[in-house]
């Protein structure tokens, strides 16, 4: 918890914000992964294996930009190699704690865009009830030429934040109605890019009691994303760390480009 607060803190005094809560996420995501960096390393890997193979099959004229969604603190990117194969690589993320600054830094072609990737977290609750926005489209709009995009593991995380701003007037209904078009939106941006887009998704959470499914929850409200990909498990809180007496892992979607499976 200490070092938590501290990494927080750090993050917090080099100017760092966090109107909605991300930052503390990420924060959150540090502590865990320190816990358990062997369990999650097969899942980090693999996405990280994926969106690489993804992006080296950008024609080799074609890589201006790339455009990596929600990166976080970099676990499941592969900046470096990002960073050699385009000339830009932009992240864009709600938070950016300092040592992702920092590499970003060296590696000298590497852009921070801070950018809320659903465009309505401050104006909900009122945005929620409008249509959404092209928030990829609008994004892809002002950058130099993005010829790859890569969704790391972003896609059932951006309905909670919004979840959590909605006043408790608003029914299950109600809040399940926009989580899933949170979902649609995204999947939807993606797909309209100009370029490949590699997603990787967390799409199922399973408790399991020495091995026995206890309970199963669909993180993407509802929605088919509509894909044939690869999948695999995240053995995300083994030994009872998020739920006592269950390990809790999650199955992995990771799809090299969104596009051909929409279009
Ligand atoms: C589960 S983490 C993804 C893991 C991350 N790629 C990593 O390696 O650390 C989800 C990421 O999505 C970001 N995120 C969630 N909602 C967002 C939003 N509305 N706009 C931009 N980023 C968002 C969070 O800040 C976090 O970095």
């Amino acid at each position: 918890m200490l070092a938590e607060a501290v990494k927080y803190a750090a993050a917090r005094l080099r100017g760092q914000g966090d109107p909605h809560g991300h930052l503390a996420q990420q924060v959150a995501i540090w502590a865990r992964h320190k816990r358990h960096s062997a369990a999650w390393e097969p899942h980090l890997a693999r996405c990280r294996g994926l969106a690489l193979s993804a992006a080296r099959a950008c024609p080799e004229g074609s890589r201006r930009t790339a455009l990596v969604l929600g990166p976080g603190l970099l676990l499941d990117v592969p900046l470096d190699e990002l960073s050699a194969l385009f000339q830009t690589v932009v992240l864009a993320d709600m938070a950016f704690v300092p040592e992702v600054r920092a590499r970003a830094n060296r590696l000298g072609n590497v852009q921070i865009l801070q950018a809320d990737l659903t465009g309505c977290l401050d104006r909900l609750p009122e945005a929620g009830t409008q249509p959404l926005a092209d928030v990829l489209a609008e994004l892809a709009a002002g950058l130099p030429g993005v010829d790859f995009a890569y969704s790391a593991n972003l896609l059932s995380q951006l309905p909670l934040f919004a979840l959590d701003a909605l006043p408790p007037e608003w029914g299950e209904e109600q809040r399940a109605g926009l989580a899933a078009a949170l979902v649609r939106q995204h999947l939807q941006g993606l797909a309209a890019l100009p370029c490949p887009a590699c997603l990787v998704t967390d799409v199922i959470e399973r408790g399991l009691r020495q091995g026995e499914v206890e309970y199963e929850a669909d993180l993407l409200f509802g929605v088919d994303v509509g894909l044939t990909g690869e999948n695999w498990i995240w053995d995300m809180a083994p030994g009872g760390e998020a739920v006592p007496g269950l390990d809790v892992e999650r199955v992995v979607l990771g799809a090299s480009t969104v596009r051909p499976a929409l279009a």
